[in-house]
């Protein structure tokens, strides 16, 4: 049984890349490559084909993740037929989603940060739920986004491993 899992954001050239880098990561560290599938895809479709944003592969780099191989794709409405999660990044990005979203889809969409290790009793669609848009900001706004990424990486890597029966 393979689990596949979609990162989403905007233009699928800062944070769902990201996410995707160190989830993959995680997933090698975890020896659960063949068991859970990661992709990553934007709403907007101004970045497809592209490389993720030079700051975005510089800050994960610093981290030891390498982003370079990534391209940007475009979120389609087939993605729900292959995917049992697909995760936002901002509740733009899932409105987004549900829009797209067919009526019976038996997977899981929400937003990433949901998972996150790190979110502790906070609930509810607040900023603390959100992966700030990195694009138009300073330097520290690509490794703030690394931070929570990872917090939700291992949270989701949790969630799938106890839920799905994963052995490493
Ligand atoms: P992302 O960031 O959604 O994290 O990839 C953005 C990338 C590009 C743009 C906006 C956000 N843009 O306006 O081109």
């Amino acid at each position: 049984m393979t689990v596949r899992v979609l990162l989403v954001c905007l233009g699928n050239i800062c944070r769902s890349p990201t996410a995707h880098g160190v989830f993959q990561q995680r997933l090698i560290e975890q020896g659960l490559q063949q068991q859970v599938e990661v992709d990553s895809a934007g709403t907007a479709a101004w970045h497809v084909g592209r490389s993720p944003d030079p700051r975005s592969i510089a800050a994960a780099a610093k981290q030891g993740y390498d982003l370079s191989e990534l391209r940007a794709r475009q979120v389609q409405r087939q993605d729900f037929d292959h995917y049992d999660y697909v995760l936002a990044m901002d509740s733009s990005n899932l409105a987004d989603l549900q829009a797209l979203c067919p009526d019976n889809y038996g997977g899981e969409l929400s937003l990433f940060l949901r998972y996150s290790t790190g979110l502790g009793n906070r609930q509810g669609a607040d900023d603390s739920l959100q992966v700030p848009d990195p694009y138009y900001g300073d330097g520290d706004g690509f490794l703030r986004v690394i931070t929570l990424v990872e917090q939700a990486s291992d949270g989701l890597l949790s969630h799938i491993i106890s839920k799905h029966a994963l052995k490493a």
